[in-house]
């Protein structure tokens, strides 16, 4: 159904670039308006349907506009709740929500600061675990990705994300355990973990031999789903702590049940993480994060002051909470376990017949999609990426992009999604790769 916009997207278009920071970017040549969303699917401004397999990036988890979210924000907003408290009032929502998320976190982790953002939630993560070790160095990975925040960025593995002349100090990278583009031409099937073993390299070499932190992403998004083996992060947590620093799994993106196994990967993973950050699909939409910790760390906190203004408020807390009822009730981790193995054999399918693809990775519904232009040589295929991503929404298809290169196709659709919904995924991919391996030959 059409809906009626106050202004043409060609005049949005315009306002964005007169007014907006140039480092504002737009998905796609025609760019989309979008105005409605319902489950899996959104809405442009002609009624045009998408099913929506990126969710915004990565923040979709109960489907858009979920019936149980929306009756409990027009009852909030009828009965006069409260828009804003802070956290120097006491509420219901918050003391809610911290109850529910700490059920769900790994043993020993029982302390919650809630942000507004994921940004956030690491910028608290990097000043507890320098507060509490007293030392300065986080050490992270190379492709990785934490935030748009000046101390997020100074650990951002992208040079197109970091901004010229940020200071980057206190920092220092690993290498990546990148098993399709392994940075020690090792295989997974017969390496040694040097991927692991680099991080005590990294320390050794590039500090003076104790650390605050050491950052990762159980799944690295946007560094292109980078997926590395359970394993790794043994290995790589007992390295941290032989340090004396703090384990910080960064699940912005693989929290919230998107892996199909528990609510935080890092539990399922048996990663000893001493402190996780949250955002994204944990508010379903709403803008709200959380930094959990271990008690002792949280203990030596005490007598500092940290003030966030928003964070934790009532509506988005009580989004987060239905959000995580809603998955609970609908049972929605098992769906995304197999909704995730059936969407990654279709994929694997697909690959059987088009070489552009080179790897399916990743866990649940957090996939990745790499496209190279020869699977001997690995050459990025980074402008098929951004057509590939045309193709599938002029068919209907909403996906994102990641990598270092922009040629990993991203798909995260919300864990509710169905078989059918998963076959139709399937058939755009195949008819646009079809039309694209055309257009090569
Ligand atoms: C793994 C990871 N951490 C942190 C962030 C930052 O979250 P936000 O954009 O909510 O600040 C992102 C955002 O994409 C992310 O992917």
């Amino acid at each position: 159904m059409e809906v009626k916009t106050k202004t043409k997207k060609e005049e949005l278009v315009e306002i964005r670039k007169k007014n907006f920071l140039p480092t504002a970017f737009l998905y796609y040549k025609n760019p989309l308006q979008l105005v409605k969303g319902k489950g899996s699917y959104v809405y442009d401004e002609k009624g045009t349907e998408y099913l929506d397999a990126i969710g915004g990036i990565v923040c979709n988890s109960v489907g858009h506009n979920h019936p149980e979210i929306q009756e409990a924000l027009i009852k909030m907003i009828r009965n006069d709740e409260i828009q804003h408290t802070s956290t120097v009032y006491l509420n219901q929502h918050p003391a809610d929500l911290v109850t529910k998320l700490i059920s769900e976190a790994p043993d020993g982790i029982n302390k919650c600061s809630f942000t507004n953002s994921g940004s956030e939630a690491n910028e608290l993560a990097f000043m507890a675990a320098r507060h509490t070790t007293g030392e300065t160095i986080v050490v992270n990975l190379r492709h990785g990705y934490h935030g748009g925040t000046s101390g997020t960025l100074s650990n951002c593995g992208h040079h197109t994300w970091r901004f010229k002349a940020q200071p980057v100090s206190s920092v220092t990278s690993a290498l990546e355990p990148y098993c399709y583009r392994c940075p020690f031409n090792q295989k997974p099937e017969s390496c040694h973990l040097e991927c692991a073993k680099n991080v005590e390299t990294t320390i050794q070499t590039s500090t003076h031999g104790k650390i605050a932190a050491f950052i990762a992403e159980p799944v690295m998004g946007i560094g292109g789903v980078i997926t590395p083996r359970k394993e790794y992060f043994h290995e790589v947590t007992k390295i941290v702590h032989k340090y004396g620093g703090k384990y910080i799994s960064d699940e912005v993106q693989s929290g919230a049940g998107r892996c199909g196994e528990d609510f935080l990967l890092t539990k399922s993973l048996k990663i000893d993480a001493d402190i996780i950050t949250m955002a994204k699909g944990f508010g379903n939409g709403a803008p709200i994060g959380a930094v959990l910790m271990k008690e002792d760390i949280a203990n030596t906190l005490s007598g500092k002051l940290y003030f966030n203004t928003f964070g934790g408020d009532p509506y988005q807390a009580m989004q987060a909470l239905k959000t995580m009822e809603i998955i609970e009730a609908e049972d929605l981790i098992k769906n995304t376990k197999l909704m995730g193995e059936y969407l990654r054999k279709g994929l694997e399918e697909l690959m059987n017949e088009y070489k552009i693809i080179g790897d399916v990775r990743g866990r649940g519904l957090l996939i990745g999609i790499e496209l190279v232009k020869d699977r001997n040589t690995k050459e990025h295929a980074i402008k098929e990426c951004a057509e590939l991503m045309e193709l599938c929404k002029d068919r209907g298809l909403l996906i994102g992009k990641g990598g270092l290169s922009g040629n990993v196709i991203r798909l995260a659709p919300a864990l509710s999604i169905n078989k059918k919904q998963v076959d139709f995924m399937l058939n755009v991919f195949n008819e646009s790769l079809k039309i694209l391996s055309v257009n090569k030959s």
